[in-house]
């Protein structure tokens, strides 16, 4: 699709000469089939029962046309079943932010699990109170729930703010992502609002249950909310999911206001955006949603969820006697909040993902984001990175994106599929979304300068140095 030696006539992009490009993709594939020949082989014998050939079929993903195939993982570190290392800057898209395995919830879990027995039994246990207490202190909403997963705790805040505003509607951003929560693929297109293109077997038109509205676009978000007829805003209040796309000044301010003014709650999903600090950007930042929602790498690993409700919504929801949020009402999970994910996500924000912990993480995605401009800067590539906390992520245009529409018109799936085969040849994973790096902490600046010295490498060979 990218080759022919043409060159693109977009302003971050026009640099690449797409055959060097083309040639560097084919001799980068080749490598990484050769030197992953036993994942490449399980791959191959896996397509028979499994869906796509791989557990979930997001697993395709990965450059290069297959998996790699995990044989261990420990701290920043992961290991295929070739045997090839690789320092590990995607941490499962987030899920592993606090590092692979890491030993206090090793330990939990494994006492919870085997020791005391019961990962699951429809009972609470006592961890379940300090972890709410917990992420109360470091987000602010009073009273928390938990789920299996960041989608579920949307999907549950979705009908919660429903139940309680009587309004129909909510409103996301264009490009957003928030799990697999049918309101949220829509996009705006052109012509107006329209369901995300790929949008699977969509249960109805988001058109008709979502308005949209472009990041950092104040007017365009008031025009949306006059309509009074959208129960809650639910955004990240920093886009990840399409490169990172960060407020400007002033504007989360503006959109508290505004949906106090149009009668809307805001939900804030800080489910990447957790890697701004102990308490996401929602702690950083002081803000002041109604809900707060998160999954991810508050469990280390094992899945879980959690949404927060301020005190007032919480007794809006316990006294609404039309809401059955007990029984099959819609809200609710047989294994969400169980005593095995409970103490995980204990054991994670207690003694790994700790305040002390973030200084560190943060300062080295410094050093990570310092390097790559560096290395733009010094080959005048019209491309920025953006670092959002404990992550970075570079982008392939000259300023860093204002909206979702804009950051999407900067992808390149080639450019993305060269510079991740060439770090993954090299023993650097990153997330094969777009071009994110997370820090846990067991990352070292040792493994961020590797990353630096590879991109300059990559970069010199893409421009013909
Ligand atoms: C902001 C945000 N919210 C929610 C989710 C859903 O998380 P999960 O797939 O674990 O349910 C994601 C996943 O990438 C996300 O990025």
């Amino acid at each position: 699709m990218h080759s022919g030696g043409q060159v693109s006539q977009d302003t971050g992009l026009a640099v690449i000469d797409r055959r060097r490009l083309s040639d560097l993709i084919e001799r980068e594939r080749a490598q990484h089939a050769a030197s992953h020949a036993a994942s490449l082989s399980a791959f191959g014998r896996a397509g028979e029962h499994l869906l796509g050939g791989v557990p979930m079929t997001w697993m395709r993903m990965w450059p290069g046309g297959f998996p790699l195939y995990l044989a261990t993982a420990h701290g920043a570190r992961l290991t295929d079943i070739d045997g090839n290392i690789f320092t590990d800057f995607c941490l499962g898209d987030t899920g592993a932010m606090a590092g692979h395995s890491p030993a206090p919830v090793q330990l939990a879990v494994a006492q919870r699990y085997g020791e005391l027995g019961g990962a699951t039994t429809m009972l609470p246990t006592e961890d379940a109170a300090w972890v709410a207490a917990e992420l109360s202190r470091r987000f602010g909403p009073a009273q928390w729930s938990f789920t299996l997963s960041a989608t579920d705790a949307n999907r549950w805040a979705l009908r919660l703010v429903r139940q309680v505003t009587r309004r129909p509607k909510v409103l996301v951003y264009s490009y957003c992502y928030h799990g697999s929560v049918d309101e949220s693929f829509i996009i705006n297109a052109k012509d107006g609002p329209r369901s995300r293109p790929g949008n699977t077997g969509a249960p109805v038109d988001p058109t008709l249950t979502t308005r949209v509205a472009e990041f950092n676009d104040i007017a365009g978000l008031e025009r949306e909310l006059a309509h009074r007829d959208v129960a809650a805003v639910l955004m990240e209040p920093a886009m990840t999911n399409i490169g990172i796309v960060l407020p400007e000044p002033g504007y989360l301010a503006a959109v508290r206001e505004l949906t106090k003014a149009y009668g809307t709650l805001l939900i804030n999903d800080e489910t990447h955006t957790f890697s701004a600090g102990p308490g996401g950007c929602t702690g950083a930042w002081r803000l002041e949603p109604d809900i707060v929602t998160i999954g991810k790498a508050i469990g280390g690993g094992i899945p879980c969820g959690a949404y927060g409700l301020s005190s007032v919504l919480a007794e809006q929801i316990l006294a609404d006697e039309s809401a059955d949020i007990v029984d099959t009402g819609g809200v609710g999970g047989t294994l969400a909040g169980n005593a095995l994910s409970v103490v995980a996500m204990r054991a994670t924000l207690e003694q790994v993902l700790t305040d002390d912990a973030f200084a560190v993480m943060i300062a080295l995605a410094g050093r990570y984001t310092a390097g790559v401009r560096e290395v733009i800067g010094s080959r005048a590539l019209p491309w920025n990175i953006v670092q959002l906390g404990a992550r970075a992520e570079y982008r392939f245009c000259p300023s860093p994106p204002r909206s979702g529409s804009e950051s999407n018109a900067a992808a390149d799936p080639a450019v993305d599929e060269y510079l991740h085969l060439y770090l993954a040849n090299r023993g650097v994973l990153i997330t094969p979304f777009h071009n994110m790096a997370l820090m846990c902490p067991a990352s070292t600046r040792a493994d961020v300068d590797t990353h630096t010295e590879l991109f300059a490498a990559a970069v010199d060979e893409l421009l013909g140095r």
